[in-house]
């Protein structure tokens, strides 16, 4: 547990090539279907708004969302594992949504597995509403499992 005083020195930060190893490794820890490296560079090469929540050096967390015309979409965002629980995930999304409306973004939206019911406490808890369904979208174990879309309307 980060004590309260370190927990006020966070920062968002652009991502930078440095950050890559450590975020892969982040990752494969908290993901069914992880990112590889190829994903992290390729989008970052893309353009995307990709930020890294740190506490000086440490990384806490991350996101990438894709902007465009005045949509946006969440494409990732992870907290690592031993961090979870104690409100970086609100914290990243109250920022992203921020962002957004600097940007004067209408909508923002992203996609979540059925079964990933802690995630998807969070977003109903900043205002996403369920807007579609793609059916047996993601890979498991041992099937499929939906994807539940979701936006906010800003
Ligand atoms: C989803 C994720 C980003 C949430 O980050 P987090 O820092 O743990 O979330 P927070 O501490 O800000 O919690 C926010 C809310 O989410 C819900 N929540 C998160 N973890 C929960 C848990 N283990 N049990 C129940 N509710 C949970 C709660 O509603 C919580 O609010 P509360 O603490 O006021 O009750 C994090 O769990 C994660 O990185 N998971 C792995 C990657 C992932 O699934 N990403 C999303 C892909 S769509």
């Amino acid at each position: 547990m980060i004590p309260k005083t370190k927990k006020q020195k966070t920062n968002f930060k652009n991502v930078e090539l440095s950050d890559i190893e450590k975020i892969v490794s982040i990752e494969a820890d908290c993901h069914i279907s992880p990112w590889s490296k190829r994903n992290f560079l390729d989008s970052k090469s893309a353009g995307n708004l990709f930020q890294v929540l740190k506490d000086d050096e440490l990384i806490i967390g991350y996101y990438i969302a894709c902007f465009a015309a005045d949509e946006c979409e969440l494409l990732n965002i992870t907290v690592c594992k031993h961090l979870h629980r104690q409100g970086f995930g609100k914290a990243i999304i109250s920022y992203l949504i921020n962002n957004c409306l600097e940007r004067k973004t209408s909508n923002l939206f992203l996609e979540v597995r059925r079964s990933n019911k802690n995630a998807i406490l969070l977003y109903e808890q900043k205002g996403f509403n369920e807007v579609g369904i793609r059916p047996n979208y993601y890979k498991t174990s041992n099937g499929n499992e939906d994807a539940i879309l979701m936006a906010l309307s800003l």
